[in-house]
């Protein structure tokens, strides 16, 4: 099914839009919903079977979904994607950062490669790919950047230390390229989804102590989809954001509005 937008404030329609990560779970829903809308997607992973099974799924009539390998922690891998998009598409109107990976331990048991593994990923590959579109997008005097951070953003959850550290350094990034980038035409922003079922989240997610933890601590008592970060980031692309730069928007059921306690009114 497609989803044209009737509204033009709205659209995204047309616009080479590049997610990372995108063979599965958020950016997946987020490259098929801007799929759906007429954008012409490019989706990256590590796997070459993966994405390519992806891409297919998620095409539509009108447009192919296009598949390029690219493991963000490798720079040169990135070179490359870059180079393909623009050869592909002569241009990147849109950048969303979603690939990011997490390992949950205890502060004092995290191991150098534990902490480069998050880090070269969530935070060096961002970046990376944010200044080689960004280079691009800084020629044309137009574009838009988009990058997925976390609940952790708000406050740092217990024993996901290095992860939560990376998401505020990806959240620092995103204010301070608004900075550099807003007076040259770039927009940069944030989403930072709550707690989400995909492949990352499904088993702490099935453990019912989890369940009765975070259902009363989320104003709208439940867990978020994949396909629920799908509005904000399309909001954050087209042009009825067109004043915002540097903004964190949290997509999160409300979990981070405040604290639910068991005392009635
Ligand atoms: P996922 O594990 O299902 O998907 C992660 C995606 O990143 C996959 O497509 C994977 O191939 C890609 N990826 C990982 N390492 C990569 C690398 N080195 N190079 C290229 N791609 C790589 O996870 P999920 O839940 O969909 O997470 C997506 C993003 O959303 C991540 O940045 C995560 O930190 C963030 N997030 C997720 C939340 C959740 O509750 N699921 C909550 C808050 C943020």
């Amino acid at each position: 099914m497609e989803f044209p937008m009737p509204d033009d404030l709205f659209s995204v329609s047309d616009q080479v839009t590049l997610v990372s990560g995108g063979s599965r779970g958020i950016g997946r829903a987020i490259a098929e919903g801007f799929a759906q809308r007429g954008a012409r997607v490019i989706v990256t992973g590590r796997d070459a079977e993966t994405l390519k099974r992806t891409a297919e799924e998620i095409s539509t009539a009108d447009h192919a979904v296009r598949p390029i390998v690219c493991d963000v922690a490798d720079p040169e891998a990135i070179e490359r994607l870059v180079k393909s998009a623009m050869d592909a598409f002569g241009r990147v109107d849109t950048l969303i950062n979603v690939a990011g990976v997490n390992r949950r331990m205890p502060a004092e048991d995290v191991r150098e490669e534990d902490y480069d593994f998050i880090v070269d990923v969530n935070v060096k590959g961002a970046f990376r790919l944010s200044q080689a579109v960004g280079k691009h997008m800084l020629e044309r005097g137009r574009g838009n950047q988009i990058n997925i951070v976390s609940l952790n953003n708000y406050a740092p959850l217990k024993h996901v230390l290095p992860y939560a550290m990376s998401k505020a350094a990806m959240g620092q990034m995103t204010r301070g390229l608004a900075l550099e980038w807003g007076p040259r035409g770039i927009r940069v922003n944030a989403v930072a989804p709550g707690f989400v079922l995909t492949d990352m989240t499904n088993k702490l997610w099935a453990r019912p102590d989890m369940r009765d933890w975070v259902l009363p601590n989320t104003p709208l008592e439940r867990l978020g989809m994949p396909e629920d970060m799908v509005g904000a980031t399309l909001f954050l692309a087209s042009e009825a954001s067109a004043f915002m730069t540097g903004q964190v928007l949290f997509v999160d059921g409300g979990f981070s509005a405040g604290l639910a306690w068991p005392i009635e009114g």
